[in-house]
């Protein structure tokens, strides 16, 4: 028994030398949601702004999310510390620094203009200080990235499309657009129109489906809204006919692990359907959602699905694979990023 840890740490050693090493590909990332504690006192304290926390240890204890809504709430109150381009530059660094020392190479990020505009914060103060970090950890690491808006599906279409005009400003410094917040009775059929006009203006799109709404949802944001991605996907499961048919159309899912358990997806990780996705054929891919939140940046859902799952590395350089793929990084970029993957997995 007394061997058994010595004999086992090397093979560990170089499984996460391993997954350390994969270039790896961030698709589901909300940089509100890597906001981590002492940033966000730091930042409140910065800008005069006043938490509904006495502090860092009553902060983490409203992180015991029993679903969607009530992470979302606390989310909200936090990135209230975002009030000027510099604290939107310090929160995309420290997200970068992380993804350097995770091997990310290619990151798409999420950004929520609506929760910034509605205090009276403009979105050119958000995308200054954002593009500022993103361009320069491309310099010190060589990390590429995109940005990618969401609108809140709590808010009505119309301040959707309120928020599109003011977004279509920037042109093609946005790659795409998404979809987030509250998903329980807000299907994403009813954002149809600002999809079709953002579609046609030559804007990528995807959108959260099927988190904890139903498989209908993940329909409805193929066939109404067009999405080249869907966001989460995990009850994609509960329709044999809508399984086939994104494993046929090979559409990209970005599952997000760690999340599904700490919003309570999924009761615990070895319960969580990716192995049954994969085994369906679904394009799959792993990414972090908000990792500030849920306990782990995408290194620690690479490594939580490893150990669930048991995966081998094909299973693991598949899932890095799938995720350059679905990336919307240009063909140069993907095949940089192909060579860099096949330079590790042989
Ligand atoms: N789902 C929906 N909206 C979100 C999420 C999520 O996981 N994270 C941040 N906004
Ligand atoms: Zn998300």
């Amino acid at each position: 028994m007394a061997e058994q840890p010595t004999a086992h740490e090397p093979a560990a050693t170089t499984d996460a030398a391993f997954l350390r090493a994969l270039p790896k590909v961030e698709l589901h990332l909300h940089i509100e949601g890597t906001l981590e504690p002492e940033l966000m006192f730091a930042l409140a304290q910065r800008n005069g702004v006043t938490l509904p926390w006495p502090d860092i240890a009553a902060l983490r204890q409203a992180y015991a999310f029993v679903d969607l809504q009530s992470f979302l709430d606390v989310y909200y109150q936090g990135a209230a510390v975002l009030r000027h381009a510099r604290d939107f530059y310090d929160l995309a660094w420290a997200y970068c620094e992380r993804a350097a020392a995770d091997g990310i190479a290619h990151t798409e990020i999420f950004v929520d203009p609506q929760t910034h505009t509605a205090r009276g914060v403009s979105l050119d103060v958000v995308i200054d200080g954002l593009e500022g970090a993103l361009a320069d950890a491309r310099s010190r690491w060589g990390i590429t990235s995109a940005i990618i808006p969401c609108f809140l599906r709590h808010l009505s279409p119309e301040q959707a499309a309120q928020c599109y005009a003011d977004c279509r400003r920037f042109g093609d410094r946005f790659v795409g657009f998404g979809l987030d917040s509250s998903e329980r009775d807000h299907p994403p059929g009813a954002f149809a129109e600002v999809f079709a006009q953002l579609r046609a203006d030559g804007y990528r799109a995807v959108a959260h489906a099927g988190e904890e709404g139903p498989a209908a949802y993940v329909r409805e944001a193929l066939e109404q809204l067009h999405v080249d991605r869907i966001d989460h996907g995990v009850r994609c499961l509960e329709d044999a006919a809508l399984v086939r048919e994104l494993a046929a159309r090979a559409v990209p899912l970005t599952v997000c692990p760690l999340s599904n358990v700490r919003l309570g997806v999924v009761d615990r990780m070895s319960a969580h359907p990716l192995q049954r996705m994969l085994d369906a054929g679904l394009h799959v891919t792993i990414n972090s959602d908000d990792p500030a939140y849920f306990g782990g940046y995408l290194g620690d859902n690479y490594a939580a699905v490893r150990e669930a799952f048991a995966l081998d590395r094909d299973s693991l350089s598949r899932l890095a694979a799938n995720a350059i793929a679905a990336s919307f990084a240009d063909g140069a970029r993907k095949a940089e990023l192909t060579r860099a993957l096949t330079s590790v997995t042989g």
